[in-house]
């Protein structure tokens, strides 16, 4: 095999190599969509017309799995901030808002203290309750309403 066969015959395999690694990212990028939907029913029947989906047996949501896991979404359709999560009990995990209730800045994910901290360096942070913890905030986070059928986790607005 001479030089220019050899680059070629290289070329061609990280090419290939590449191509493949790519379809399997954006393969798994489309499983991951496939969780989250937004159902926007607005037949004025007062119901909530805004839900959300995720399968919690899914990463990065797989500590919702186990009571006292958390996990944290970023904005979406439900909360343009995100929304922190945590499994309460057997059936049911709480959704709150990661709008902060003192100037409304992004709230970090729970750490493992059980704390989520503001971003602003206020100083304000909340429990696993959504309630305040550390001032300057003076409310609790906003939550949503949550039901959860097997793995799959609705939260309606
Ligand atoms: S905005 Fe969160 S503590 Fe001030």
């Amino acid at each position: 095999m001479n030089r220019r066969d050899f680059i070629k015959n290289t070329c061609s395999l990280a090419c290939a190599c590449v191509g493949v690694s790519s379809l399997s990212l954006l393969q798994s990028c489309e499983d991951n969509k496939a969780y989250e939907q937004n159902v926007d029913d607005d037949n004025n029947d007062g119901d909530n017309d805004i839900q959300f989906s995720i399968d919690i047996s899914q990463a990065p949501h797989q500590n919702l799995e186990s009571i006292g896991g958390t996990s944290a979404l970023p904005p979406n359709s439900i909360d343009s901030l995100g929304l922190l999560l945590i499994r309460s009990s057997d059936n049911n995990i709480k959704a709150f808002s990661r709008r902060c209730t003192h100037s409304s800045y992004s709230v970090n994910a729970f750490n493992s203290q059980g704390l989520a901290v503001c971003s602003s360096g206020h100083g304000g942070s909340f429990n696993t309750s959504g309630s305040v913890a550390a001032g300057p905030p003076s409310a609790r986070l906003t939550s949503y309403s949550t039901s959860l059928n097997e793995s799959i986790l609705t939260i309606s607005k």
